[in-house]
């Protein structure tokens, strides 16, 4: 989709269609009267005889309005004019991409941008807008071999309405920055939804040296199990001796500033799939456990929208991409393994492997004197328990670090809570034979999994998103959903702002 930038009154849009919202109680926008005006009231009548009265969700395509030079007029319900918050926004654009879709315009005029939503200003509004649109049209049907029942979209241009000319170049960065998360997020999403006899940890390892092939400044690097071994990457590579799938670390370069400019450095947990290994799962939905990459996904999501946009940062990707199986080769419940960092972990639960696969990542991620790590994962179902599905769980060792990811959630529309990875949850991993147990007994388990990456991470700064609940959904609209791409996009993008 190409996005662009205008000021300008909306009766005077030669456009496919001009799309304007209207408030609940049959309340006209700012454009939306304005179009009335140039109609000689032609909106307010419609909308008297009841065929709007912009509850959100609602919508109504109005076809060569008389007295208007536009080919069509699409009203958008936005719900109450005060209730109307950041959902309420992204459901009115997500509303308008639906009848958009289902029409045959080419272009829109989105007059949209012009609500009001509580402290976020118009260059918010174009990023969060362009950001829906990228991601509402995404289908994953590459396996499927019937041509997809969906209409094809004639859909190529979307224009975004401000105030003046003052704000068209913000106007069209932000528009950019939106487009870039967005297809970032269906980088990830694609990876996500890609099934585990496609996404191995050999197909990450690919991809990652496409992603650096298509951007000057990045590259890709791989560690086969032979280099990991040489490393030390002890509990890495005790996750992946069940699988025939060999283990790849990757590491992916993006060199937007200095090279003495310390990198951001982001870690995601690649296992390919999660049987559980010899602490089998239940069948119940196993499938899901095709998921368990979204970690890595998000790095490579992130990766491509900050290439994309040329951001003056350097960035680290760093992915663990690994089988968890059972075999009679694979690790046990009981067995002791030593990490790259020289501590040992006893393995009680083959299943909390995740951790496992991280740490000798965490550690490795030293050599990079990165500015800050953070680090992505499906770690916990506890995640789920505790918090949902709206909300990803955020730990870390840095307040100040904490604080900058739980502000990027907010402006992205991709919010992390933050749970508290206290000292007196640490007891929870103690082991009678090693350094430190895999898992923390039923109490707290996100926790406790935080508790277990923070004794890797301690030379740098360092946070941990707990994804389990949030990076993808199951049921009727099972798929990833492109978290926590947005946010840390965002939080790069912060970043440069400085
Ligand atoms: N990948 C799972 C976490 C998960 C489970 C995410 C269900 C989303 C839905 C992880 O590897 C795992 O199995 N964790 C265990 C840890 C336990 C053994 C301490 C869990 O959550 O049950
Ligand atoms: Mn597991
Ligand atoms: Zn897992």
């Amino acid at each position: 989709m190409e996005y662009t930038v205008k000021s300008g009154n909306p009766e005077k849009q030669r456009s496919a269609c001009v799309v304007v919202g209207v408030f609940e109680n049959r309340r006209l926008s700012q454009s939306a009267q304005q179009l009335d005006q140039a109609c000689d009231g032609q909106l307010t009548q419609l909308v008297r005889r009841g065929d709007m009265d912009g509850r959100k969700g609602q919508s109504l395509m109005l076809h060569r309005v008389p007295g208007l030079v536009c080919d069509r007029v699409l009203l958008v319900g936005l719900g109450r004019e005060r209730g109307c918050d950041e959902r309420a926004y992204i459901k009115a654009v997500e509303t308008m991409a639906g009848a958009l879709q289902d029409s045959g315009a080419g272009d829109a005029t989105c007059y949209l941008t012009e609500i009001g939503i509580r402290a976020w200003d118009v260059f918010w509004r174009i990023r969060a807008a362009a950001r829906t649109l990228e991601t509402f049209f995404y289908r994953f049907d590459r396996l499927k071999t019937a041509p997809s029942e969906q209409p094809r979209i004639n859909l190529r241009r979307v224009t975004f309405s401000v105030p003046s000319r003052r704000e068209l170049s913000g106007g069209e960065q932000a528009a950019s920055e939106g487009a870039a998360i967005g297809n970032g997020m269906n980088v990830a999403r694609e990876l996500g939804n890609l099934p585990g006899n496609y996404c191995t940890p050999r197909h990450l390892g690919e991809q990652a040296l496409e992603l650096a092939n298509g951007h000057p400044r990045m590259e890709a690097e791989l560690l086969d199990e032979a280099a990991m071994d040489e490393l030390g990457m002890g509990a890495l590579l005790a996750v992946s001796r069940g699988s025939r799938e060999e283990a790849r670390l990757i590491v992916m370069r993006y060199r937007g500033a200095d090279d003495d400019s310390a990198p951001y450095t982001l870690v995601g947990k690649g296992v390919t799939f999660d049987t559980g290994g010899i602490s089998l799962k239940p069948a119940a939905a196993m499938d899901e456990m095709k998921f368990d990459m979204c970690g890595a996904a998000s790095v490579f999501g992130t990766l491509s929208a900050v290439a994309d946009l040329e951001l003056p940062v350097n960035v680290v990707g760093i992915v663990a991409a690994v089988e968890n199986m059972p075999d009679g080769r694979a690790y046990k419940p009981g067995d002791v393994v030593t990490t790259m960092s020289g501590q040992t972990v006893e393995v009680l639960n083959t299943d909390a492997e995740g951790r496992l696969a991280l740490c000798d990542a965490l550690t490795y991620a030293e050599r990079f004197r990165p500015a800050a790590v953070v680090d992505m994962a499906t770690l916990t179902g506890a995640a789920i328990v505790a918090l949902g599905h709206h909300t990803h769980g955020l730990m870390g060792n840095n307040g100040g670090l904490v604080n900058e990811l739980l502000a990027a959630g907010r402006a992205a529309t991709d919010r992390a809570w933050e749970l508290p990875l206290w000292d007196e949850y640490q007891e929870q991993l103690k082991s009678t034979v090693a350094d430190m147990a895999n898992i923390g007994g039923p109490p707290a388990g996100t926790i406790t999994a935080g508790c277990f990456l923070s004794r890797y991470t301690k030379k740098y700064r360092w946070a941990h998103l707990d994804i389990a609940g949030t990076a993808w959904k199951s049921g009727e609209h099972k798929g990833a959903t492109g978290r926590p791409v947005p946010l840390l996009t965002q939080w790069l993008l912060d970043r440069t702002a400085r």
